[in-house]
């Protein structure tokens, strides 16, 4: 018995990293350590999709660069703790951490500390997610839920529909209205 639950709990351990989602850490991208961080709540209801409305990238090193102009845009001009963003997607299809998981961002006034916050590099005014780009912002919508960060009942919305701004973009707005956790 004792073996057979060993096996299991291997197996259990092995699908989770199989399924989850790889993101790209905040190191490996080059990204600032935070000023400072506050805890973001468990089993919100709510996560926001944004875009950068900077440029787009496609491999690894040019949507690094782009992180890194983003936060030393937040931390220098605006002042914030760090990238607004708890997750970055980039049209090399990979996910990025921005703050991270359990950290408040600054990405929807008022809306901030109940959602998360996941935003594409690129302007969707004119560019066009990729289906790579959109299952990595499924995937790790999914991670979300299963690890408690939201509930999967969750409502997504586009940043347009809780402040007055186009983000995240025509082409991404038409996007995200089709995900089943999409509400008007
Ligand atoms: C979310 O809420 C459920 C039900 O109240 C609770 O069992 C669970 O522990 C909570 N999850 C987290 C990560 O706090
Ligand atoms: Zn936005």
């Amino acid at each position: 018995m004792a073996n057979k639950a060993i096996i299991l709990l291997a197996v259990l351990l092995c699908a989770q990293a199989v399924f989850g989602v790889a993101v790209v850490s905040k190191s490996a991208w080059g990204g600032r350590a935070p000023r400072s961080k506050t805890t973001l709540g468990n089993n919100l209801s709510y996560a926001v999709i944004h875009h950068t409305a900077g440029n787009y990238c496609s491999t690894r090193a040019a949507c690094a660069q782009e992180l890194r102009n983003i936060q030393s845009d937040h931390m220098d001009s605006l002042g914030w703790p760090d990238i607004g963003y708890n997750f970055l997607i980039g049209g090399d299809g990979a996910v990025y951490e921005g703050r991270g998981w359990n950290v408040v961002g600054a990405h929807a006034t008022n809306w901030n500390s109940k959602s998360i916050g996941i935003s594409f590099l690129g302007n969707y005014n004119h560019n066009t997610a990729t289906s790579a780009m959109i299952n990595a912002a499924k995937g790790i919508l999914a991670d979300a839920v299963s690890r408690g960060q939201i509930v999967s009942g969750y409502i997504l919305y586009g940043h347009r529909q809780v402040s007055a701004t186009e983000c995240p973009g025509t082409t991404l707005w038409n996007e995200i209205r089709t995900w089943s956790n999409w509400r008007a």
